[in-house]
């Protein structure tokens, strides 16, 4: 990935793909932008003048209820047209190519792509075959990255705990398919928390991941010992091939997060999850629901972060 792609020549955010190559600033930029955002979502009148005569597009060819749904929310607040094309019922499914799709849809003046695929790499694809003038934000490819969510997740994080430098984090569960913990990983370390831990059995710990500044346990008691926040993530069945767990209850028993393994961690230790959530595998009940989940929150955020990233990336940022 070149930070190039994600950059115009004079600095400016053109697409949104990954946070691996942004600069710190680009990242405070959208926390500072989804602040104001949030300011005017509390108003009765939510709209903004921002993107009026622009046209998005929600391309979308794996499923999504929180991502597809709050990127349109956060279109139409900043006055943008919005199409969400459904790939099952489009002409990719009568064996138009991905990228023949794109051309047809820029050729009615798309500006903007938001694009979600099982396949790693296919923002970036589509990144580098568009016009200058069209610009692609990701929504989650493959295991590769998942750059809004992270977003959502550090506003959360500071919306609870202010700043990130004293703080511990741990990401639990299969971070071994997880294109939100990567993508998170990368956004914490960048805006300088003071530790990260993930916690896994070795079965679902991609090989080397200390080397993105994590440390990594298999035990979930230790793994949460101190910690200030919790982020939870989700079997991923769907992209599992082989035998990653010997059964979802031993899981369960071994990393579930319930109010006995949560007292490890710290008395205000805020819980997160980027859902979907499976409650009674990765997470009890009593514990998604109870005082210290803030996963509805930041479904919430999602909203001001995206409306954040889609102003900058088509230029009406400057004018929040
Ligand atoms: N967190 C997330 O990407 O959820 P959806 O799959 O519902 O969009």
């Amino acid at each position: 990935m070149s930070r190039d792609l994600q950059y115009t020549d004079n600095g400016k955010l053109r697409h949104f793909l990954t946070i691996e190559d942004l600069r710190k600033e680009t990242l405070e930029q959208i926390l500072s932008t989804a602040d104001k955002f949030t300011q005017f979502g509390q108003r009765e009148i939510k709209k903004l003048p921002l993107l009026r005569g622009h046209t998005v597009v929600n391309l979308f060819f794996e499923n999504s209820s929180r991502t597809r749904t709050t990127f349109e929310i956060a279109a139409k607040r900043l006055s943008a047209d919005v199409i969400n094309l459904n790939p099952d019922t489009s002409s990719t499914s009568k064996g138009e190519t991905l990228l023949d799709t794109v051309d047809i849809l820029e050729a009615m003046h798309t500006d903007l792509f938001i694009i979600r695929h099982a396949k790693s790499g296919v923002a970036e694809l589509i990144a580098q075959h568009v016009p200058d003038h069209v610009h692609i934000i990701n929504a989650g490819d493959g295991q590769h990255a998942h750059p809004t969510q992270a977003m959502l997740d550090m506003f959360t994080i500071r919306q609870y705990k202010g700043s990130f430098h004293e703080l511990r984090v741990t990401i639990v569960g299969d971070i071994l398919h997880s294109r939100v913990a990567r993508s998170q990983i990368h956004a914490l370390n960048s805006l300088g928390v003071h530790e990260i831990r993930v916690v896994a059995p070795n079965s679902l710990l991609p090989a080397q991941i200390e080397r993105l500044g994590v440390h990594t346990y298999t035990d979930l008691l230790q793994g949460l010992d101190g910690v200030d926040v919790i982020i939870m993530l989700r079997l991923q069945k769907e992209r599992m091939h082989n035998a990653y767990i010997p059964s979802e209850q031993e899981y369960f028993n071994l990393y579930g997060l319930t109010t006995d393994s949560l007292a490890a961690a710290a008395d205000d230790a805020i819980i997160m999850h980027p859902g979907p959530i499976n409650r009674g595998l990765e997470i009890s009940s009593e514990v998604a629901d109870g005082p210290r989940s803030v996963i509805l929150p930041q479904v919430t955020n999602g909203i001001a972060v995206r409306m954040a990233v889609m102003a900058m990336t088509l230029g009406g940022a400057s004018d929040v």
